[in-house]
């Protein structure tokens, strides 16, 4: 507990629901500028309006204090946990922060760790929300129901709309109901299971999208469980194939493996069923993904560029690079960042000290989109559809290396890593959480770096670029460490 004996004097401080950060944010801000210390103050949700805020009318206003990115990036995601102490312990924090701007850098900080881990849990919350929420055709809308571990819902809502913006749907859970209509969305009160609707159509569709999907030589069994918690399994028409699925793929595993003995004997045999255990079929997994991707037809761009472009590099890197799309000289090579752009992309690795045979580097968009001009084809950008189509294959590999950091050179890479729009200047130089775990750095892309005609600057900003890059070689050092 963050207070101890009888609070006197106490600030109470009603919040107006379960996840309101800018309630948290406005009250904290205002008690941490007046001097008002962790031990006086009580935080609640949605009490009576008599004490809203309560502590605004009396406290005289001290100095503001600016606090790093981060934090808030931190405090956003805690806000949603369900720990009670979760509004306390970001005060505790922001109160460390007032006094001390670095507070937030020190790992070996208990508070640090213990917010850090509220924040990693929601993230993973917010994770199994996107993958698990299944709906169901009832009338002319979707509805799905599921039960978050946390106060999610609102946060995730955006995600939802952007990926169903064309349906009418309502996502039913014990806290809250979210309604989106085409246009608008709207909240109303929980729902119980019960209230939500069983099998129809639409589970005949998910089954044979999910078997279609369904890759033996990608199952892990424990990874699954653990990514997809029984609780889920009543929402998820497609768990009632999961277990011939997964016998049917031991059983090819076996094949497998008594083809190897007959062919190499015992210790091969023994190598296979090595590479099979879990976490040993990582390569197999990739090289599923792999091949499918090579017959990607998810939007029309594969119609007139040479291949697909996958991403390429070891499956335990700690870096995963994101650039744009493949460029002329990729599209023929069939490998990511092998032209112009990809020589800055090397000379600045180099120069980071990070060996590029260390790193995995792919694309937001795997197929090349160009303009014919002549003889020329000239590079043009994906458009939102296009990085849409293609986050399917990004997200793929992403769940498969879970790297660390993750990097995402330019503007489309980091609207496909974070699934929004950024603007790099203001999201440059600092780590920004992912939902799935890990983090995403975002700097310039290297073919910006070619485009700067004046030599002078082009020199600084090539040097701004390594510098980013040595502080996310020193970052994975120290999150692998
Ligand atoms: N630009 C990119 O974004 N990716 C490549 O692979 C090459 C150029």
């Amino acid at each position: 507990m963050l207070r101890e004996g009888p609070m006197i004097d106490a600030h109470r401080v009603t919040l107006a629901a379960q996840d309101d950060f800018e309630g948290w944010r406005d009250a904290a801000r205002d008690l941490a500028e007046a001097g008002v210390p962790p031990s006086a103050i009580i935080w609640r949700v949605d009490g009576g309006p008599d004490d809203l805020f309560a502590t605004d009318a009396t406290q005289p206003k001290g100095a503001s204090f600016a606090v790093p990115r981060a934090f808030i990036d931190l405090a956003k995601s805690v806000v949603c946990h369900s720990d009670p102490e979760r509004f306390a312990l970001l005060y505790a924090m922001l109160w460390k922060l007032r006094t001390n701007r670095n507070a937030f850098e020190d790992r070996a900080d208990p508070l640090v760790d213990r917010l850090e881990r509220l924040a990693k849990e929601v993230r993973r919350d917010v994770h199994k929300m996107h993958a698990f929420v299944r709906f169901r055709e009832i009338n002319d809308r979707f509805v799905a129901f599921f039960e978050p571990d946390h106060h999610i819902v609102r946060h995730t809502a955006g995600f939802f709309v952007r990926r169903f913006t064309n349906m009418r749907w309502s996502i039913l859970t014990p806290e809250l109901s979210i309604y989106w209509d085409g246009e608008a969305l709207t909240e109303g009160p929980g729902a119980a299971r019960a209230e939500a609707p069983g099998g129809d159509p639409l589970e005949a569709m998910w089954k044979t999208y999910y078997a279609s999907i369904f890759n033996p030589a990608r199952l892990k069994v424990g990874a699954m469980l653990k990514e997809m918690p029984k609780k889920y399994w009543r929402n998820m028409p497609e768990t009632s194939l999961v277990q011939p699925l997964i016998a049917n793929a031991r059983t090819r595993e076996l094949e497998m493996i008594d083809r190897a003995a007959a062919k190499t004997g015992l210790k091969h045999a023994l190598e296979a069923e090595r590479s099979i255990e879990p976490g040993g079929n990582l390569r197999a997994s990739w090289e599923a993904l792999f091949k499918e991707a090579r017959g990607c037809t998810r939007c029309d761009l594969y119609k007139h560029a040479t291949q697909t472009v996958f991403g390429e590099g070891p499956l335990d890197a700690s870096i995963m690079f994101v650039g744009e799309q493949p460029g002329d000289q990729e599209d023929l090579a069939g490998r990511p960042f092998v032209g112009p752009a990809g020589q800055v992309f090397d000379e600045a690795l180099e120069k980071a000290g990070i060996p590029r045979s260390q790193v995995y580097v792919t694309n937001a968009v795997k197929h090349f989109k160009f303009e014919q001009k002549g003889k020329k084809r000239v590079h043009s950008k994906p458009n939102a559809g296009e990085i849409e189509a293609c986050r399917w294959w990004i997200d793929q590999e992403r769940s498969l290396i879970r790297p660390p950091v993750t990097v995402a050179l330019g503007a489309t890479a980091a609207r496909s890593v974070l699934d929004k729009v950024v603007t790099i200047s203001k999201v440059r130089g600092s780590p920004i959480p992912l939902a799935e775990g890990g983090e995403c750095w975002v700097t310039v892309h290297p073919s910006f770096l070619l485009r700067i005609p004046e030599p002078e600057r082009r020199v600084e900003e090539r040097q701004k670029f390594v510098d980013d890059l040595k502080r996310i070689r020193d970052r994975a050092e120290k999150l692998t460490a």
